[in-house]
Protein backbone atom coordinates (compact mmCIF):
# COMPACT_ATOMS: atom_id res chain seq x y z
CA UNK A 1 0.00 0.00 0.00
CA UNK A 2 2.84 2.30 -0.99
CA UNK A 3 1.74 5.88 -2.07
CA UNK A 4 4.35 7.51 -3.36
CA UNK A 5 2.98 9.46 -5.87
CA UNK A 6 1.38 11.82 -2.96
CA UNK A 7 2.24 15.47 -2.34
CA UNK A 8 5.04 15.84 -0.38
CA UNK A 9 5.05 16.60 3.30
CA UNK A 10 6.73 19.79 2.23
CA UNK A 11 4.17 20.93 -0.42
CA UNK A 12 1.29 20.14 1.58
CA UNK A 13 2.65 21.31 4.90
CA UNK A 14 0.38 18.95 7.02
CA UNK A 15 2.28 18.31 10.57
CA UNK A 16 5.35 20.31 9.35
CA UNK A 17 6.51 24.08 10.32
CA UNK A 18 5.41 25.47 6.96
CA UNK A 19 4.99 29.24 7.07
CA UNK A 20 1.99 30.64 6.00
CA UNK A 21 1.85 32.36 2.86
CA UNK A 22 2.36 29.79 0.08
CA UNK A 23 4.44 30.56 -3.21
CA UNK A 24 4.91 34.14 -2.37
CA UNK A 25 6.06 33.55 1.06
CA UNK A 26 8.91 31.19 -0.70
CA UNK A 27 9.88 33.52 -2.79
CA UNK A 28 10.53 35.86 -0.01
CA UNK A 29 12.29 32.72 1.64
CA UNK A 30 14.91 32.70 -1.11
CA UNK A 31 14.49 36.68 -1.67
CA UNK A 32 16.71 36.84 1.82
CA UNK A 33 19.53 34.19 1.45
CA UNK A 34 20.51 35.98 -2.31
CA UNK A 35 20.65 39.47 -1.25
CA UNK A 36 22.47 38.26 2.02
CA UNK A 37 24.67 36.67 -0.06
CA UNK A 38 25.14 39.41 -3.10
CA UNK A 39 25.86 42.17 0.26
CA UNK A 40 28.44 39.30 1.80
CA UNK A 41 30.39 39.44 -2.13
CA UNK A 42 30.19 42.82 -2.18
CA UNK A 43 31.80 43.42 1.30
CA UNK A 44 34.05 40.92 0.44
CA UNK A 45 35.34 42.19 -2.32
CA UNK A 46 35.29 45.58 -1.04
CA UNK A 47 37.59 44.38 1.68
CA UNK A 48 40.29 42.52 -0.94
CA UNK A 49 40.12 45.59 -3.36
CA UNK A 50 41.56 47.63 -0.53
CA UNK A 51 43.64 45.35 1.17
CA UNK A 52 46.93 47.27 0.23
CA UNK A 53 45.35 50.16 2.09
CA UNK A 54 44.01 48.00 4.71
CA UNK A 55 47.60 46.13 5.46
CA UNK A 56 49.53 49.56 5.88
CA UNK A 57 50.44 50.54 9.39
CA UNK A 58 48.35 53.57 10.13
CA UNK A 59 51.18 56.06 10.14
CA UNK A 60 51.58 55.53 6.07
CA UNK A 61 47.53 55.06 5.50
CA UNK A 62 47.17 58.53 5.33
CA UNK A 63 50.00 59.05 2.48
CA UNK A 64 48.08 56.49 0.62
CA UNK A 65 46.09 57.73 -2.08
CA UNK A 66 43.34 55.79 -1.45
CA UNK A 67 43.13 57.48 2.41
CA UNK A 68 40.46 60.07 1.26
CA UNK A 69 38.22 57.19 0.16
CA UNK A 70 38.71 54.24 2.79
CA UNK A 71 39.50 56.39 6.02
CA UNK A 72 36.10 55.57 8.29
CA UNK A 73 35.33 59.30 7.70
CA UNK A 74 35.78 59.23 3.88
CA UNK A 75 33.26 58.00 1.38
CA UNK A 76 33.75 53.93 1.21
CA UNK A 77 34.36 54.36 5.11
CA UNK A 78 31.71 56.59 6.12
CA UNK A 79 28.81 54.95 3.98
CA UNK A 80 29.96 52.06 5.69
CA UNK A 81 29.72 53.22 8.71
CA UNK A 82 25.73 54.64 7.76
CA UNK A 83 24.91 51.39 6.66
CA UNK A 84 26.42 49.41 9.53
CA UNK A 85 24.51 52.26 12.26
CA UNK A 86 21.17 51.63 9.95
CA UNK A 87 21.39 47.81 10.05
CA UNK A 88 22.59 48.00 13.82
CA UNK A 89 19.74 49.53 14.94
CA UNK A 90 17.19 47.51 12.63
CA UNK A 91 18.36 44.73 14.83
CA UNK A 92 16.74 46.55 17.45
CA UNK A 93 12.85 46.21 15.78
CA UNK A 94 13.20 42.32 16.28
CA UNK A 95 12.64 42.38 19.79
CA UNK A 96 9.98 45.18 19.45
CA UNK A 97 8.41 42.98 17.42
CA UNK A 98 8.38 40.40 19.45
CA UNK A 99 6.69 41.76 22.03
CA UNK A 100 4.10 44.17 19.94
CA UNK A 101 2.46 40.68 19.35
CA UNK A 102 1.13 43.37 16.01
CA UNK A 103 0.12 40.38 13.06
CA UNK A 104 -0.12 42.75 10.64
CA UNK A 105 3.71 43.30 10.76
CA UNK A 106 3.95 39.66 10.00
CA UNK A 107 5.43 36.73 11.26
CA UNK A 108 8.13 36.75 13.85
CA UNK A 109 9.70 33.59 12.81
CA UNK A 110 10.04 35.72 9.07
CA UNK A 111 11.33 38.82 11.32
CA UNK A 112 14.18 36.85 13.15
CA UNK A 113 15.54 35.76 9.84
CA UNK A 114 15.99 39.20 8.99
CA UNK A 115 17.83 39.94 12.54
CA UNK A 116 20.30 37.04 12.42
CA UNK A 117 21.09 38.36 8.80
CA UNK A 118 21.80 41.76 9.36
CA UNK A 119 23.23 40.59 12.73
CA UNK A 120 25.94 38.38 10.62
CA UNK A 121 26.67 41.53 8.64
CA UNK A 122 26.97 44.09 10.67
CA UNK A 123 30.51 43.40 11.90
CA UNK A 124 31.75 43.43 8.45
CA UNK A 125 30.38 45.94 7.47
CA UNK A 126 31.65 47.58 10.42
CA UNK A 127 34.85 46.44 9.57
CA UNK A 128 34.89 48.08 6.44
CA UNK A 129 34.38 51.13 7.73
CA UNK A 130 36.59 52.23 10.81
CA UNK A 131 39.12 50.77 7.74
CA UNK A 132 40.22 47.54 9.62
CA UNK A 133 41.19 49.26 12.55
CA UNK A 134 40.20 48.85 16.05
CA UNK A 135 41.22 51.51 18.40
CA UNK A 136 39.84 53.45 21.27
CA UNK A 137 36.37 53.47 22.87
CA UNK A 138 34.39 52.34 19.56
CA UNK A 139 36.70 49.91 19.31
CA UNK A 140 35.59 48.45 22.90
CA UNK A 141 32.14 48.52 21.11
CA UNK A 142 33.38 47.03 18.24
CA UNK A 143 34.35 43.99 20.13
CA UNK A 144 30.93 43.53 22.15
CA UNK A 145 29.23 44.17 18.86
CA UNK A 146 31.31 41.19 17.47
CA UNK A 147 30.67 39.22 20.53
CA UNK A 148 27.13 39.65 20.57
CA UNK A 149 26.88 38.55 16.90
CA UNK A 150 29.22 35.12 17.66
CA UNK A 151 27.08 34.71 20.56
CA UNK A 152 23.65 35.02 17.95
CA UNK A 153 24.75 32.33 16.67
CA UNK A 154 25.05 29.91 19.48
CA UNK A 155 21.74 31.38 20.53
CA UNK A 156 20.27 30.19 17.38
CA UNK A 157 21.07 26.38 17.83
CA UNK A 158 19.17 27.00 21.09
CA UNK A 159 16.36 28.50 19.79
CA UNK A 160 16.26 26.06 17.01
CA UNK A 161 15.81 23.23 19.20
CA UNK A 162 12.59 24.84 21.22
CA UNK A 163 9.55 23.12 18.74
CA UNK A 164 7.46 25.86 17.66
CA UNK A 165 4.34 27.16 15.67
CA UNK A 166 4.27 28.75 12.97
CA UNK A 167 4.38 31.99 14.51
CA UNK A 168 7.41 31.29 16.87
CA UNK A 169 5.35 30.57 19.93
CA UNK A 170 6.38 27.73 21.82
CA UNK A 171 4.75 24.41 21.26
CA UNK A 172 3.80 22.62 24.99
CA UNK A 173 4.45 19.05 25.39
CA UNK A 174 0.85 18.09 24.66
CA UNK A 175 1.30 19.86 21.45
CA UNK A 176 4.42 18.26 20.13
CA UNK A 177 3.14 14.60 21.01
CA UNK A 178 0.22 15.75 18.89
CA UNK A 179 2.62 17.29 15.97
CA UNK A 180 4.54 13.77 16.16
CA UNK A 181 1.54 11.54 16.16
CA UNK A 182 0.54 13.68 13.21
CA UNK A 183 3.89 12.61 11.32
CA UNK A 184 4.09 9.20 12.25
CA UNK A 185 0.62 8.91 10.53
CA UNK A 186 1.67 10.14 7.38
CA UNK A 187 4.63 8.21 7.65
CA UNK A 188 2.81 4.73 8.01
CA UNK A 189 0.69 6.20 4.66
CA UNK A 190 3.87 7.19 2.81
CA UNK A 191 5.91 3.95 3.40
CA UNK A 192 3.50 1.38 4.01
CA UNK A 193 5.35 0.10 6.87
CA UNK A 194 3.34 -1.32 9.87
CA UNK A 195 3.14 1.70 12.70
CA UNK A 196 4.88 -0.25 15.82
CA UNK A 197 7.60 -1.69 13.12
CA UNK A 198 7.91 2.42 12.25
CA UNK A 199 7.85 3.61 15.56
CA UNK A 200 10.25 0.89 16.53
CA UNK A 201 12.14 2.05 13.86
CA UNK A 202 12.34 5.78 15.07
CA UNK A 203 12.69 5.25 18.77
CA UNK A 204 16.20 5.94 20.07
CA UNK A 205 18.32 4.23 21.94
CA UNK A 206 17.07 3.70 25.47
CA UNK A 207 16.67 6.70 27.25
CA UNK A 208 20.14 7.58 29.14
CA UNK A 209 19.04 10.21 32.82
CA UNK A 210 18.64 13.51 31.42
CA UNK A 211 21.93 16.19 31.60
CA UNK A 212 22.80 17.65 34.53
CA UNK A 213 23.71 21.50 33.62
CA UNK A 214 24.18 23.73 30.71
CA UNK A 215 27.02 22.78 29.48
CA UNK A 216 26.18 19.06 29.61
CA UNK A 217 22.54 20.06 27.81
CA UNK A 218 24.79 21.70 25.07
CA UNK A 219 26.76 18.90 24.78
CA UNK A 220 23.66 16.28 24.97
CA UNK A 221 22.40 18.80 21.83
CA UNK A 222 24.51 17.81 19.37
CA UNK A 223 25.42 14.20 20.41
CA UNK A 224 21.95 14.28 19.73
CA UNK A 225 22.22 15.76 16.32
CA UNK A 226 24.68 13.26 15.45
CA UNK A 227 22.58 10.50 16.38
CA UNK A 228 19.38 11.81 14.43
CA UNK A 229 21.76 12.18 11.00
CA UNK A 230 23.15 8.87 11.78
CA UNK A 231 19.87 6.96 12.12
CA UNK A 232 18.08 8.84 9.08
CA UNK A 233 20.93 7.41 7.19
CA UNK A 234 19.92 3.81 8.73
CA UNK A 235 16.37 4.71 7.86
CA UNK A 236 16.70 5.42 4.21
CA UNK A 237 18.39 2.29 3.57
CA UNK A 238 15.99 0.53 4.92
CA UNK A 239 12.94 2.20 3.03
CA UNK A 240 15.20 1.90 0.02
CA UNK A 241 15.43 -1.87 0.44
CA UNK A 242 11.58 -2.02 1.94
CA UNK A 243 10.02 0.47 -0.94
CA UNK A 244 12.21 -1.22 -3.05
CA UNK A 245 10.40 -4.41 -2.77
CA UNK A 246 7.00 -3.29 -4.22
CA UNK A 247 8.40 -0.46 -6.22
CA UNK A 248 10.83 1.60 -7.20
CA UNK A 249 10.44 4.10 -5.11
CA UNK A 250 11.11 8.03 -6.31
CA UNK A 251 13.79 9.59 -5.07
CA UNK A 252 11.30 12.52 -4.52
CA UNK A 253 9.56 10.40 -2.15
CA UNK A 254 12.32 8.66 -0.30
CA UNK A 255 13.94 12.39 0.68
CA UNK A 256 10.43 13.32 1.89
CA UNK A 257 10.16 10.19 3.90
CA UNK A 258 13.31 10.86 5.47
CA UNK A 259 12.87 14.15 6.04
CA UNK A 260 9.88 13.34 7.69
CA UNK A 261 11.44 10.97 10.01
CA UNK A 262 14.39 13.41 10.76
CA UNK A 263 11.50 15.92 12.12
CA UNK A 264 9.90 13.09 14.06
CA UNK A 265 13.14 12.09 15.72
CA UNK A 266 13.79 15.78 16.00
CA UNK A 267 11.07 16.15 18.10
CA UNK A 268 11.29 13.34 20.25
CA UNK A 269 14.74 14.25 21.23
CA UNK A 270 13.39 17.92 21.85
CA UNK A 271 10.64 16.88 23.70
CA UNK A 272 13.03 14.66 26.26
CA UNK A 273 15.21 17.91 26.90
CA UNK A 274 12.60 20.62 26.64
CA UNK A 275 13.12 21.64 30.44
CA UNK A 276 16.77 21.63 30.04
CA UNK A 277 16.92 24.07 26.72
CA UNK A 278 14.57 26.42 28.12
CA UNK A 279 17.30 26.68 30.71
CA UNK A 280 19.78 27.09 28.81
CA UNK A 281 18.18 29.64 26.26
CA UNK A 282 17.32 32.05 29.19
CA UNK A 283 21.05 32.05 30.57
CA UNK A 284 21.34 32.88 26.69
CA UNK A 285 18.94 35.53 26.29
CA UNK A 286 20.17 37.23 30.08
CA UNK A 287 24.11 37.22 28.62
CA UNK A 288 23.09 38.54 24.65
CA UNK A 289 20.80 41.18 26.17
CA UNK A 290 23.50 43.42 28.18
CA UNK A 291 26.33 43.03 25.88
CA UNK A 292 23.91 44.03 22.88
CA UNK A 293 22.83 46.92 25.26
CA UNK A 294 26.63 48.01 25.64
CA UNK A 295 27.53 47.99 22.50
CA UNK A 296 24.63 50.23 21.26
CA UNK A 297 25.22 52.16 23.82
CA UNK A 298 28.78 52.47 22.70
CA UNK A 299 27.78 53.20 18.85
CA UNK A 300 25.11 56.11 19.50
CA UNK A 301 28.27 57.84 21.63
CA UNK A 302 30.58 57.74 18.71
CA UNK A 303 28.03 58.76 16.56
CA UNK A 304 26.82 61.42 18.35
CA UNK A 305 30.74 62.58 19.58
CA UNK A 306 31.43 62.22 15.22
CA UNK A 307 29.18 64.26 14.36
CA UNK A 308 28.85 67.13 17.09
CA UNK A 309 32.94 66.92 15.83
CA UNK A 310 31.95 67.08 12.20
CA UNK A 311 34.19 64.64 11.27
CA UNK A 312 31.77 63.32 8.56
CA UNK A 313 31.60 64.23 5.31
CA UNK A 314 28.18 65.09 4.93
CA UNK A 315 28.40 67.40 7.84
C1 LIG B 1 27.54 50.32 13.88
C2 LIG B 1 28.00 51.51 13.62
C3 LIG B 1 29.46 51.91 13.74
C4 LIG B 1 30.54 51.23 14.23
C5 LIG B 1 30.56 49.82 14.82
C6 LIG B 1 31.68 52.09 14.08
C7 LIG B 1 32.98 51.73 14.45
C8 LIG B 1 34.10 52.52 14.23
C9 LIG B 1 35.44 52.11 14.49
C10 LIG B 1 35.85 50.74 15.05
C11 LIG B 1 36.26 53.13 14.15
C12 LIG B 1 37.78 53.13 14.16
C13 LIG B 1 38.31 53.69 15.46
C14 LIG B 1 39.84 53.65 15.46
O1 LIG B 1 40.41 52.71 14.95
O2 LIG B 1 40.43 54.57 16.01
C15 LIG B 1 35.43 54.21 13.67
C16 LIG B 1 35.88 55.43 13.26
C17 LIG B 1 35.08 56.44 12.80
N1 LIG B 1 33.71 56.38 12.63
FE1 LIG B 1 32.51 54.87 13.11
N2 LIG B 1 31.29 53.29 13.54
C18 LIG B 1 29.95 53.20 13.29
C19 LIG B 1 29.14 54.15 12.73
C20 LIG B 1 29.60 55.38 12.32
C21 LIG B 1 28.78 56.39 11.70
C22 LIG B 1 27.28 56.26 11.42
C23 LIG B 1 29.59 57.45 11.47
C24 LIG B 1 29.27 58.79 10.86
C25 LIG B 1 28.14 59.37 10.90
C26 LIG B 1 30.92 57.11 11.89
C27 LIG B 1 32.02 57.92 11.79
C28 LIG B 1 33.30 57.58 12.12
C29 LIG B 1 34.44 58.46 11.96
C30 LIG B 1 34.42 59.86 11.44
C31 LIG B 1 35.54 57.75 12.41
C32 LIG B 1 36.97 58.20 12.45
C33 LIG B 1 37.22 58.74 13.81
C34 LIG B 1 38.68 59.09 14.01
O3 LIG B 1 39.49 58.87 13.12
O4 LIG B 1 38.97 59.53 15.13
N3 LIG B 1 30.89 55.84 12.41
N4 LIG B 1 34.11 53.81 13.73
C1 LIG C 1 25.44 42.69 16.55
C2 LIG C 1 24.57 41.81 16.28
C3 LIG C 1 23.33 41.48 17.10
C4 LIG C 1 22.65 42.21 18.03
C5 LIG C 1 22.97 43.61 18.51
C6 LIG C 1 21.54 41.40 18.47
C7 LIG C 1 20.60 41.80 19.41
C8 LIG C 1 19.55 41.03 19.84
C9 LIG C 1 18.54 41.47 20.76
C10 LIG C 1 18.49 42.84 21.43
C11 LIG C 1 17.69 40.43 20.96
C12 LIG C 1 16.42 40.41 21.80
C13 LIG C 1 16.69 39.90 23.15
C14 LIG C 1 15.41 39.88 23.95
O1 LIG C 1 14.31 39.78 23.37
O2 LIG C 1 15.51 39.91 25.17
C15 LIG C 1 18.15 39.34 20.15
C16 LIG C 1 17.55 38.10 20.08
C17 LIG C 1 18.02 37.07 19.33
N1 LIG C 1 19.05 37.12 18.43
FE1 LIG C 1 20.27 38.68 18.11
N2 LIG C 1 21.56 40.20 17.83
C18 LIG C 1 22.64 40.21 16.98
C19 LIG C 1 23.03 39.21 16.13
C20 LIG C 1 22.44 37.98 16.07
C21 LIG C 1 22.88 36.91 15.22
C22 LIG C 1 24.08 36.97 14.26
C23 LIG C 1 22.04 35.85 15.44
C24 LIG C 1 22.03 34.46 14.85
C25 LIG C 1 22.90 33.96 14.03
C26 LIG C 1 21.07 36.27 16.43
C27 LIG C 1 20.08 35.48 16.93
C28 LIG C 1 19.18 35.86 17.88
C29 LIG C 1 18.20 34.97 18.46
C30 LIG C 1 18.01 33.48 18.14
C31 LIG C 1 17.47 35.73 19.37
C32 LIG C 1 16.36 35.24 20.31
C33 LIG C 1 15.07 35.20 19.61
C34 LIG C 1 13.91 35.04 20.56
O3 LIG C 1 14.06 34.74 21.73
O4 LIG C 1 12.79 35.21 20.08
N3 LIG C 1 21.33 37.58 16.77
N4 LIG C 1 19.28 39.73 19.48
Amino acid sequence: MTSLGIPSARSSGQGLESAPGGARSDARRRGLPAAFAFLLTFLVATTLLGLPYYLLPAVQRVRHPWHPWFKPSGLVGQSAGIAAFLLFAFLWLYPLRKRLRWKALGPVPRWLDYHIAAGLLVPLVGAVHSGWHFGGMIGLGYGAMLVVSISGVAGKYVYGRIPRSNNGIELTLAQIEARRGEIIDRLVYISGMERAALEQALSPPPASTLPRGRLATVIRMIGDDLLRRRRARQLCRQWRRHLGEQAAPSRKALRDCVALARREMALEQQARLLDATRRVFQFWHAAHLPVAITAFAAVLLHVAVVVYLGATWFW
